[in-house]
């Protein structure tokens, strides 16, 4: 695969949600001097502002003209998300943000929306961005793909260490909150969650952090080596 342009690098690292990935993105976007784009606070942020504007989340109709008003302000630097002003950044991190996100992002319209505003942000390179369907739709022509993986269980404890620093939530609720996600995210007729054919897949879930982010940059380092990709 020979690069067609001369933009920077694009990663996009997908993977069901409690996986990592944004620990993972974070640590690989640093090492390499990238900007880190975390698309799942954008569906997080946007759905607290619908909730906030009234909008009923199952309405595509009520949706789509609330994405149109809408202006969201992702700052790489700081990870900071915006809605038309207003700074998500910190509820966006919690459990019910999450479920409302699961919800939203099954919706065309949000998708269509986000999507948009991901690839302005990527199009010139020199980014990991992290989702759900980054290297499936966002970017099929990104430089280097990964999907990491985990099991149910590692994945909910990651969660809920995760969660320890936003709010009380108990094993159980995490794990079956969890599945559900997982059955939303995989199963939306929309860009569902699925492995992008030529994506790297890890299984992470005997693996630390460190180990995950050693894997990732190897990779990318073999594959700058190799001559098909430039930094
Ligand atoms: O990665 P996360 O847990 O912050 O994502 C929250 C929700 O947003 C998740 O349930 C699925 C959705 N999402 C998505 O559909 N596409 C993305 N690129 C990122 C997140």
């Amino acid at each position: 695969m020979k690069r067609k342009t001369k933009r920077g690098l694009i990663v996009a690292i997908d993977g069901p949600g409690g996986v990592g990935k944004s620990t993972v993105s974070r640590m690989v976007a640093e090492k390499l001097h990238l900007k880190y784009i975390n698309t799942g606070s954008m569906y997080r942020a946007l759905a607290l502002a619908a909730m906030d504007a009234g909008v009923d989340l199952e309405n595509e109709e009520a949706l789509k003209v609330f994405c149109s008003t809408v202006e969201i302000e992702f700052d790489a630097d700081s990870g900071r998300i915006s809605v038309n002003g207003r700074d998500y950044s910190d509820t966006a991190r919690t459990q019910k943000a999450g479920e409302l996100a699961s919800i939203i992002s099954t919706k065309k319209t949000v998708r269509d929306f986000l999507v948009g505003y991901q690839r302005g942000l990527g199009e010139g390179g020199s980014v990991v961005m992290e989702g759900r369907d980054i290297g499936t739709v966002v970017f099929p022509d990104a430089d280097i793909k990964f999907f990491l993986d985990a099991s149910h269980e590692a994945r909910a404890k990651r969660r809920l260490l995760e969660l320890a620093s936003t709010g009380k939530a108990g094993h159980v609720e995490v794990s079956n909150e969890l599945r559900e996600r997982d059955r939303r995210d995989r199963e939306r007729v929309v860009s569902p969650l699925t492995v992008a054919a030529d994506a790297i897949r890890v299984d992470t879930t005997e693996m630390g952090v460190e180990e995950v982010v050693r894997k990732v940059l190897k990779e990318i380092d073999a594959r700058l080596k190799s001559g098909n990709i430039r930094s």
